[in-house]
């Protein structure tokens, strides 16, 4: 067999704010895995932001478009902060993160929220609440209120502006994302949680609808609940250890993740994969990146947690590369390397040592190397 056929290819993109800094530790992981592992792929990294945007007039430069294009998966950092500020709105636009998923068609998000007892003490819930925490919120990506048209600002007769944005959801985008749902579900503890606001909103009550057929049709084994965004934001907090898979609409999900990170422990710690439909070779491109986004304050510094990005290389291997020992050996590194006390400054208990974003990294290959030391001695 053609061995180069089975190359994956991957794209690597800082991109702006702490991106580039994290992305650097989540590279030296896959390198690790290439050299160590023999997983089968090859890198190409690419800028993204306002560096190529000030030497080339775009923020996504046509090499970066073409990297992204031909990639199975995109390993993303972040984007945004203050100096954007620079690149004018229509330059930003043409080459936006959300115009990305949106091109891709990354239809699934999903975002898994798990609690480290390693961290119970710097963690902002009580550590009888983090009990247990394990679920995923697949987030739908490119519909709903984000991309809804019509949209804009516009003069009213009496002067006033008024800004609008339309909530809505087809059939098909509502069901292939609660299809993602069910079948994460079947291979998990079989639960899955709907969450919207049928209460209030016709684009709800036709989600909630479509679901309950999905379900009824095809996934009637599987146990599914709903719930209102409302008591699921306070819910989330209250006992997230009750969740397995949640799924829903796209401005739902932004918001309910970045709380349910708060039962996690730290926001600097989750990783996401985003998925697109499965192509007529059984290929589905896909995008890895952490959750917590550019943080401007402290870009540069060298301080940031890598291990946002680092546990995305893991949903990677799992879910791009097929290779789930191989995904179950990072995570594991990633624990044992917290369970020794490795903290960044955002995890940090009061008086604890705080690594540079380098020394996390550090700290995740030692782990890698003992873990797979161990591996051998058990063969
Ligand atoms: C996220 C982020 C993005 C979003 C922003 C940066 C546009 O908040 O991935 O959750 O709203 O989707
Ligand atoms: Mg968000």
């Amino acid at each position: 067999m053609n061995t180069r056929s089975n190359m994956v290819k991957v794209a690597v993109v800082g991109g702006e704010g702490i991106g580039p800094e994290v992305t650097a530790q989540a590279q030296r992981v896959l390198n690790w895995f290439v050299a160590k592992r023999s997983v089968p792929m090859t890198l190409r990294e690419a800028q993204y932001g306002i560096i190529p945007y000030l030497a080339t007039g775009k923020v996504l430069p046509d090499d970066t478009a073409e990297a992204m294009e031909e990639a199975d998966a995109i390993v993303w950092g972040a984007t945004g902060g203050p100096e954007t500020k620079e690149v004018p709105p229509a330059a930003r636009k043409a080459g936006s993160l959300l115009g990305l998923r949106s091109k891709y068609d990354l239809y699934a998000n999903l975002r898994p929220i798990v609690a480290n007892p390693a961290l119970a003490d710097s963690a902002p819930l009580k550590a009888s609440v983090l009990n247990g925490v394990d679920f995923i919120i697949i987030r739908e990506l490119t519909s709903g209120i984000y991309f809804g048209e019509p949209r804009g600002i516009e003069m009213l007769p009496d002067g006033q502006r008024r800004g609008f944005n339309t909530e809505q959801y087809t059939t098909s985008q509502v069901r292939r994302v609660a299809r993602s749902a069910f079948e994460l579900a079947r291979t998990r503890r079989n639960k899955v949680c709907s969450v919207d606001k049928a209460n209030v909103l016709e684009a709800s009550v036709l989600w909630r609808e479509e679901v309950i057929a999905l379900h009824q049709e095809e996934f009637s084994d599987v146990e599914l609940t709903h719930m209102y965004v409302d008591n699921a934001a306070m819910q989330i907090v209250r006992e997230p250890a009750q969740f397995d898979v949640m799924v829903t609409g796209n401005i739902f999900g932004d918001i309910l993740s970045d709380c349910a990170a708060m039962a996690s422990g730290s926001l600097g710690m989750l990783p996401s994969a985003s998925l697109g439909p499965i192509d007529k070779f059984g290929r589905r491109k896909a995008l890895y990146e952490p959750v917590h986004g550019s943080a401007p304050d402290i870009a540069g510094k060298g301080i940031a947690n890598p291990l946002g990005s680092i546990l995305s290389i893991a949903m990677m291997l799992r879910m791009t590369l097929n290779r789930p020992e191989d995904a179950d050996l990072l995570e594991e590194a990633v624990s044992s390397a917290l369970a020794t006390g490795a903290r960044t400054a955002d995890i940090a208990e009061p008086g604890a040592k705080r690594l540079s974003t380098t020394e996390m990294g550090d700290a995740v290959l030692n782990a890698l190397e003992m873990a797979a030391a161990n591996e051998k001695e058990r063969a």
